[in-house]
């Protein structure tokens, strides 16, 4: 190479005059240079895109293997119902949990909902029947009328689970009528408000009404350890009334509107308390005991992304300035506790994992949530080109100075350099959560739960369900896919928190189990 480019030089000398040649020099220096930005950049980026090429694939088929009745490792599971893993001991994942299945379906529901997988209908239809099942089982958490719907998991069969858990997980309500609110809006816009009116509403306002009614109790969070409030379900939570709300209304179930719009408020009001504005970051849960910086307040910004509600931060939407500072503490925090991670600058991606003082199975990295960070990014950089300005505050000033040290609190327009500069430089960054996930991909493409800490070596449960959801996700956002809008353009918060109340404003009682703690699984 080196070789070949002094030939040329002695070429271009031999045939003209000495300046002309020492310009070609300097000129033939910065298209090296340049070509070795320029390069380097495409490498980066033709690594990540080969990785989503052959990767997509194998995580759809992995996701879809894990759903009964036909999946190729779900064996037993009844028609819908999602396995988290076939992963039988150590860890026994055998189970399906509301909240994964909710979010697997979420996906399969985009799917055929915005016309890329119409074929996957069928699975949706027996999701449906398979949850209109369940929530009729009577199991620890109660019946279907005194608090049965937050049960976190089932056996697949249909059977309540009667072991010791961390329970209830009121997330799973608030995820599952989302997805099938997304579902019911898409027939209701395709002439079959029928099949909604009949079928899907009845099961909806069940998951609706215990939303409303229970809200303002303490839950176990997402990883079914800490008993309190969590901010990840009061998003939900806050999210499936709103939409459950504008649903009642267009299919004429009127009588339900104004609770659900009443307790959205409340939940919206109390979304805002879980912020810390000192260090700018959202506390994932009320009780614990830890930082509070965690993977739970990433996914809620994935998960509530509205493309119509731009960079609103009451809603926690990816682009905004809270959500980015958010994520900036919650990479951090993991850049010196894992090995994997020594030696990689500030500014670029590393492996992450739920928090910091995780220790379940090794406390390691997880797939789903190194992938989430991707995601919220991908999210951000969709919607500040889609409204072609930028805006830098103080609250989010820290995470831009990650890519541009002199940057000032302003708004840039996308004909802007800056503007450029930056969303060139995240995108980089973004695309390198999802190489860090590449690099710890075992060959034959399957995603476990979790990756170690010191080798980045695949580990507990194999075949994480949720795992090939989160990548199939990340991979729509960095292709630029948006879901369909939600409704969190333009809310008002509320300036007093009202406590949550019953249906038609009766009072409930609230439990505060602050501080109990238990470690019953990872999930
Ligand atoms: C309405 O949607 C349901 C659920 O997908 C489907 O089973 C039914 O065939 C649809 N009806 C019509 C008329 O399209
Ligand atoms: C209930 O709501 C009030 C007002 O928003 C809030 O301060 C309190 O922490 C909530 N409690 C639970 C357990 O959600």
């Amino acid at each position: 190479m080196k070789k070949s480019m002094n030939d040329d030089v002695e070429t271009v000398e031999n045939n003209h005059n000495r300046s002309l040649t020492t310009f070609k020099m300097i000129l033939s220096g910065l298209l090296v240079g340049l070509l070795g930005v320029v390069t380097s950049h495409v490498w980066a980026q033709t690594a990540v895109d080969s990785y989503i090429a052959t990767e997509s694939p194998i995580a759809q088929a992995g996701l879809l293997a894990n759903i009964g009745p036909s999946g190729s490792k779900s064996s037993g599971a009844r028609p819908g119902i999602v396995i988290a893993s076939p992963s039988h001991q150590n860890p026994d994942y055998l189970f399906t949990w509301t909240r994964d299945a909710a979010l697997v379906f979420q996906w399969i529901i985009d799917q055929v909902t915005l016309q890329r997988n119409p074929s996957l209908r069928g699975q949706v239809e027996n999701y449906i029947t398979s949850q209109a099942n369940l929530q009729q089982v009577s199991n620890p958490s109660g019946t279907i009328t005194t608090g049965g719907l937050g049960e976190p998991k089932f056996n697949i069969d249909l059977t309540a689970f009667t072991g010791a858990w961390g329970r209830p997980q009121r997330d799973g309500p608030a995820l599952r009528s989302i997805a099938l609110i997304t579902y019911a809006n898409w027939l209701v816009a395709n002439n079959n408000q029928t099949f909604v009116t009949n079928t899907l509403w009845p099961i909806i306002q069940r998951d609706l009404d215990y939303v409303a009614s229970t809200w303002n109790q303490s839950t176990f969070d997402l990883w079914e350890e800490i008993s309190s409030s969590s901010f990840f379900t009061t998003a939900e939570q806050h999210r499936s009334l709103r939409q459950g709300a504008t649903l009642a209304t267009k299919i004429g179930q009127t009588s339900v509107v104004q609770n659900y719009n009443t307790q959205a408020s409340n939940l919206l009001c109390f979304m805002q308390s879980y912020w810390n504005p000192s260090q700018g970051y959202m506390t994932a849960n009320t009780g614990g005991g830890r930082s509070g910086k965690d993977a739970n307040t990433v996914l809620t910004s994935i998960h509530t992304f509205d493309p119509e509600a731009g960079c609103d931060a009451t809603t926690f939407q990816p682009c905004s300035d809270r959500a980015l500072s958010n994520l900036r503490q919650y990479v951090n925090s993991f850049r010196s506790i894992y090995n994997i991670n020594s030696g990689i600058p500030v500014n670029q991606a590393v492996a992450t994992g739920r928090y910091a003082e995780d220790v379940y199975f090794g406390g390691n990295p997880w797939y789903l949530t190194t992938l989430a960070v991707a995601e919220q990014l991908y999210d951000a950089l969709t919607v500040w080109n889609k409204q072609k300005s930028l805006e830098v505050t103080s609250i989010s000033l820290p995470f831009f100075q990650q890519f541009s040290s002199g940057i000032t609190v302003g708004t840039y327009a996308s004909s802007t350099s800056t503007f450029t500069t930056l969303t060139s430089a995240i995108k980089t960054y973004a695309d390198g959560f999802v190489a860090v996930v590449a690099k710890y991909t075992p060959s034959n493409g399957g995603l476990a739960e979790q990756y170690t800490r010191d080798t980045g070596t695949p580990t507990s449960a194999v075949d994480l369900t949720w795992s090939y959801a989160a990548a199939l996700t990340a991979f729509g956002a960095h292709a630029g896919q948006v879901p369909a809008s939600w409704g969190a353009k333009g809310l008002t918060v509320p300036t007093t928190c009202v406590r949550g109340g019953g249906t038609g404003g009766s009072t409930v009682s609230i439990t505060f189990n602050v501080h109990a703690e238990t470690v019953f699984g990872g999930k």
